[in-house]
């Protein structure tokens, strides 16, 4: 069963961040059932729920059915009760990640193109910020223009490059990664070209991120 939406609520799009496509794709039975897990989940009767919501409980009923959708108001109320996003909230899915996917190695790391926000996950989950999906940054081998130095000081590694540290273009962090643990440093423009970070045990790679050009990976 699908949901219909009023042609009026393109307005709410933008600020709502979620489209009316999507909201029409969504399956009513899919959501229903994913609405009944997160509300037994937390342990709580239908009635529980529904008064916690505002709604009445044969609506929650309803919707746990697939007899029906709540609201396209609702929606963001129910992603935030349940803790979820509403993408995965449409899709009535919250694909978990499998249990290996967790470790350093997969440690990605995303920077919104709105507010330059820096966010990591080593799972395969959506983040999202200012209202879009992100997508993670893909390392490149360092190019002649983000080399760096790397000498050992004490017990810490002295990072050191020559990259532009302009508003326009910088790098925005370094982060040193091994198997079981990332050290991540962030830089600012006008500060210079280096930073002093503890040795990680075990090598692994030092990421520069550029604000221009992407991620950077240099074997450490
Ligand atoms: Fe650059």
């Amino acid at each position: 069963m699908r949901c219909h939406v009023n042609g009026a609520l393109l307005a709410k799009e933008e600020k709502l961040g979620y489209t009316v496509g999507e909201v029409s794709d969504m399956d009513n039975r899919q959501t229903g059932a994913l609405l009944r897990a997160l509300r037994q989940e937390r342990r709580l009767t239908q009635a529980q729920a529904a008064e916690a919501l505002g709604v009445s409980p044969q609506a929650v009923s309803k919707w746990e059915r697939g007899l029906g959708g709540p609201e396209v108001s609702l929606l963001p109320v129910l992603a935030r009760f349940f803790g979820v996003s509403l993408t995965r909230l449409l899709a009535g899915d919250l694909m978990p990640d499998p249990l290996e996917a967790g470790n350093m190695k997969r440690l990605k790391f995303y920077v919104c193109p709105d507010c330059g926000n820096l966010l990591t996950a080593s799972g395969g989950g959506e983040l999202h910020c200012c209202g879009r999906k992100l997508e993670p940054l893909a390392a490149k081998p360092a190019d002649k223009d983000h080399a760096v130095r790397v000498t050992e000081v004490e017990e810490d590694w002295y990072i050191t490059f020559d990259h532009p540290m302009e508003k326009d273009h910088f790098i925005r962090f370094a982060a040193c990664m091994t198997l079981d643990r990332v050290l991540l440093a962030r830089l600012y423009p006008e500060q210079g070209g280096e930073l002093r970070i503890p040795q990680l045990r075990g090598g692994g790679k030092l990421y520069l991120c550029c604000s221009r050009d992407g991620l950077f990976e240099v074997k450490l």
